[in-house]
């Protein structure tokens, strides 16, 4: 594939021919808007061991920096990957770094947050190893801890809704007979291993096929039973598995959950920049296979494959050189490219359902079941919905009971505020008021213009900094939460 960087200057003739074979609807890609890079870290220790693994005890020799630590092989994909994407994006971005221009986010793991400095040291000059020290800039990256990541971490592990899906996932017909035809394999794996695969099979397989491949990676001998064989059953396995957390049924519903929350910042992340005017060019989240695999299943991209070490999806937002006459200021568009591979250009990915480039406006609604409801997801408590006033609406039901009055006009410390109750703050404070204040003195006059009473003196430290009001009109929901257990 081209790089963007390089086509403009000869292309005057060729672009003729090709407006001549296009279909009439076709966009043509325009000028390069706004990137998001989402990327796995490097090539990195294995995570764990098994009870008879032969390497075992050489562990500290092995990998002197640790388990699950990124490995001077990992740095160098991603210095690659960094000047592959200086190459990709070098008539964009400025040649050097602006902090305006480029945001970069990792999860608190060391792995991802050396990855994420390894690739900006690829991508700019400045940051570069061996640049003269004098002209030698660091460049930041941003995290969250852990227990805190909804973007880029999903809290799986204790969201009881996800568990019900999967659930259901494990329960259906097609995953026991899979799982039963590989009975005799787990038990054998077992006895290999000396690990106990009751419980949780699928997951522990997958730990031992990780830490197989990252021995054989570094030139290890595997024991005698890990036969080609035996690894390929191992990754159909993992496969399973994967599909179980993103794939049908409901993966809508699951994506929801996960990667359809890294989407949405995605696409709000562009149209914030747009709406606003920023210089914004470039987000670059650094994470996981599993972040990349739950993007994969909110776009119905998941096709069984893992994403390989510094594997990078880009979104690519465009202008569009042409309007098509169907969509109303459909000016927009969204490509998708996934490079797993170094030795061959990035592959660019259709979304299901809309041609590539995908028009923004389609690409929004196809992704929209996949994206979180405007009023929030469960288990995302602290997550910013785009529409916050429902947060409220779900207070004001929990003080209320019944009917819900949503209100959109309510007095606040500022009507502008992007800041909203965590769903804690929020119970605490609902638990307060029915408790000590159902309905303070000004709950009358506020009930007739639709707004639920301001929090008391009192209770206003807990919500102080998440009052939530937008200006400009009321309206009325019947059990606006319905349907989706905030748990
Ligand atoms: C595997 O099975 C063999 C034969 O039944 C037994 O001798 C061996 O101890 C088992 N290994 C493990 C790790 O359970
Ligand atoms: C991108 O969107 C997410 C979610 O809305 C937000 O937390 C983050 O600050 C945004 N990043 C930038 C650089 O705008
Ligand atoms: C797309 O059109 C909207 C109005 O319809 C305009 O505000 C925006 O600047 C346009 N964007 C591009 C990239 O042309
Ligand atoms: C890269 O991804 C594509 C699409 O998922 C897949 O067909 C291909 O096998 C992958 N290549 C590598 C090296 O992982």
């Amino acid at each position: 594939m081209a790089e963007p960087g390089s086509q403009g200057h000869t292309a005057g003739p060729l672009l003729l021919l090709l407006l001549l074979l296009l279909p009439p609807q076709a966009l043509l890609e325009g000028p390069l808007l706004f990137v998001a890079l989402v990327f796995r870290h490097g090539d990195r220790a294995p995570l764990a061991s098994y009870p008879t693994d032969p390497h075992k005890e050489a562990a500290s020799t092995l990998w002197p920096r640790g388990l699950g630590q990124l490995t001077k092989e990992g740095i160098r994909q991603q210095l690659e990957l960094g000047r592959f994407l200086r190459r990709r994006y070098k008539a964009f971005l400025s040649p050097e770094y602006r902090r305006e221009e480029v945001y970069i986010r990792s999860t608190d793991f060391d792995r991802t947050l050396e990855s994420a400095q390894a690739n900006l040291a690829g991508l700019f000059p400045e940051a570069a190893p061996g640049s003269p020290e004098a002209d030698w800039k660091p460049i930041p990256v941003h995290t969250v801890p852990v227990s805190e990541d909804k973007l880029l971490r999903f809290p799986m592990r204790s969201c009881p809704r996800y568990h019900e899906l999967l659930r259901e996932s494990t329960e259906a017909a097609d995953y026991q007979e899979a799982l039963k035809g590989w009975t005799d394999f787990l038990t054998r794996l077992g006895n290999f291993t000396g690990l106990s695969l009751v419980g949780e099979p699928l997951r522990r397989a997958w730990k031992v096929l990780d830490t197989l491949i990252c021995q054989r990676a570094h030139g290890l001998t595997l024991p005698s039973w890990a036969s080609p064989d035996v690894l390929r059953t191992l990754s159909q396995i993992s496969a399973l598995d994967i599909r179980a957390h993103v794939g049908p049924p409901r993966a809508a519903e699951k994506a929801q959950l996960t990667g359809g929350i890294l989407l949405d910042a995605i696409l709000s992340n562009f149209s914030r920049a747009q709406s606003l005017g920023l210089p914004l060019k470039m987000v670059m989240y650094s994470a996981h296979d599993s972040t990349l695999l739950a993007l994969q299943g909110a776009l119905g991209l998941y096709d069984g494959n893992t994403p390989p070490y510094a594997a990078c999806m880009a979104f690519e937002f465009r202008g569009s050189s042409r309007e098509p006459e169907e969509e109303d200021g459909e000016n927009v568009t969204v490509s998708l490219i996934y490079r797993n591979d170094t030795s061959s250009p990035p592959l660019p990915l259709k979304v299901p359902g809309c041609p590539a480039p995908c028009p923004l406006g389609r690409f929004q609604q196809l992704t929209a079941p996949a994206r979180p409801p405007a009023r929030g997801a469960p288990c995302h408590g602290s997550y910013e919905s785009t529409s916050p006033p429902d947060r409220w609406s779900i207070l004001w039901k929990q003080a209320r009971g019944g009917q819900v009055h949503l209100c959109l006009t309510c007095p606040g410390p500022s009507s502008s505020s992007r800041i909203y109750p965590r769903r804690d703050q929020v119970k605490q404070h609902t638990q307060r008021r029915a408790m000590k204040q159902p309905f303070n003195r000004n709950s009358r006059r506020q009930k007739l213009q639709g707004c639920p009473p301001r929090p008391s003196t009192r209770s206003r430290s807990t919500l102080a900094r998440g009052h939530v009001c937008s200006q400009g009109h009321q309206t009325q929901l019947e059990g606006a939460s319905k349907g989706k257990g905030m748990a």
